[in-house]
């Protein structure tokens, strides 16, 4: 579905506009983001799970409100995990109903607020959380639909700082010593709670199944202690999100078909041989559809060649853009896209302009040796947790995301200005 090509004359161009043409509507450095690729990865998605299963984009890896409104259109529910991106939701029309609420510390008018708008489910993340979601919603004089998020203990094989199963972080309730099924023990016994289903995230950018089958296994095992306790058979499990997508041609990631098969698979077996009706599924991808949607446009500033070391290159941009490579060391690639060139390869380090030394976009790539200012650079698969995760560092302005489709193109969030800077310094 990716739209993206070469022209004869070098110049890329994706959803049928050319970089050179996106470059002057709307400046650098950019987010473009290929609407109908967002679109078919949503759909793939979607189908990939059927009607027996439930897909919610986590819209923690890019939320806006167009893409809010393509979710909704597309068949996808939503992940929220603050009160702004339920606001965001809320206001592109994603109905209630369709909503997660996540976060290991929402705050007491964040709840209210989800419990009033009456969204589908809050994942309850600690016990102080079942005591405080069941208190306002009888208060609000109604019941809140509630999964009970825990740990499984698994180690996935990702960055520890998006690692989150093991027992030492902040997420979840340990299955470990009984916590989970203590939880779940209270929070069935509280009006105002209506349980139904476990959570388990195990983390992000992961390509290997296994981590999930050990999940996926342990989660059904609390599902058989509760019914054999309480004589409830939860309805629900959830998966979480996690799945890796290709940042450089090392990665290999799996189809959502795949994805799906798998995940039901073991589901299945799971209930079958602990006697126990297969739950309802769903999962929370954020990355894998959002991610290899966008690529970052940015013009070559500076180049200055360090004798027997390398070429810094430097952008119009930075971490304030991408934080991913200073944060966890992320792989990204390069290339060229405002022109052709047969010029040899040189090794090249993509640096920002920020007064950081530990701004990198791109650690080591290979650029052709005749690149000069004002050539055009794009850095493929920031459509994930780039332009969520941009800052204003050093007042740099964040960039807008632009989608193209058709041929067209159009900002779906606009570029900061510095009237938007000043604005919030009222001092
Ligand atoms: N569900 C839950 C409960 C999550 O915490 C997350 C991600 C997701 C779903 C979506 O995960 P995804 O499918 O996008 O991997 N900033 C980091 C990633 C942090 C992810 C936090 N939670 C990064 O840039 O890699």
């Amino acid at each position: 579905a990716r739209t993206v090509a070469r022209g004869a004359d070098g110049v890329v161009t994706v959803g049928g506009v050319d970089v050179k043409t996106l470059a002057e509507q709307h400046g650098t450095p950019a987010y473009v983001l290929d609407e109908s690729d967002f679109r078919a990865r949503a759909r793939a998605w979607r189908d990939a799970f059927g009607t027996d299963a439930d897909v919610f984009y986590a819209g923690k890896a890019f939320l806006s409100r167009a893409v809010v409104r393509w979710l909704h259109e597309e068949g996808l529910n939503l992940d929220v995990c603050s009160g702004g991106e339920l606001t965001t939701a809320l206001s592109a029309g994603m109905p209630a109903e369709r909503i997660a609420f996540h976060g290991n510390n929402k705050s007491v008018a964040e709840i209210r607020r989800a419990v009033e708008a009456g969204v589908g489910r809050i994942v309850l993340d600690s016990f102080q959380e079942i005591v405080r979601v069941a208190h306002i919603a009888r208060e609000l004089g109604t019941r809140q639909r509630v999964q009970i998020r825990i740990t499984v203990g698994v180690e996935a094989h990702t960055h520890e700082f998006i690692a989150t199963a093991h027992e030492d972080q902040k997420f979840g309730i340990p299955l470990a010593g009984g916590q989970a099924a203590e939880a779940v023990r209270r929070a069935l016994q509280l009006d105002g709670l209506d349980v139904i289903g476990i959570h388990s995230h195990i983390g992000s950018q992961i390509f290997d199944m296994s981590g999930f089958e050990v999940a996926a296994h342990r989660v059904v095992g609390l599902l058989k202690d509760i019914r054999d306790e309480h004589g409830v058979e939860l309805p629900e499990i959830d998966l979480g999100g996690g799945l890796g997508i290709a940042y450089t041609s090392d990665d290999d990631p799996r189809e959502p078909h795949e994805i799906a098969k798998a995940l039901t698979e073991i589901v299945t077996r799971e209930c079958e041989a602990a006697k126990l009706r297969t739950p309802r599924i769903s999962v929370e991808p954020g990355r894998a559809i959002v991610g290899p949607t966008a690529f970052t446009l940015y013009e070559v500033g500076t180049i200055k060649p360090l004798d027997g070391l390398r070429t810094y290159v430097s952008v119009d941009g930075g971490m304030s853009d991408n934080i991913r490579t200073a944060l966890y060391d992320a792989e990204y690639s390069v290339a060229l896209v405002s022109r052709a060139s047969d010029a040899e390869p040189m090794l090249a380090r993509v640096v920002g302009k920020h007064c950081e030394s530990g701004d990198i976009v791109v650690k080591d790539a290979f650029l052709p040796a005749d690149l000069a200012p004002g050539d055009l650079i794009a850095v493929p698969a920031t459509g994930a947790y780039c332009r969520s995760m941009a800052s204003n560092y050093n007042h740099v302005l964040r960039p807008p995301v632009v989608a193209v489709q058709d041929g067209g193109s159009r900002e779906i969030v606009r570029r900061e200005t510095e009237e938007d800077l000043l604005r919030l310094d009222v001092g």
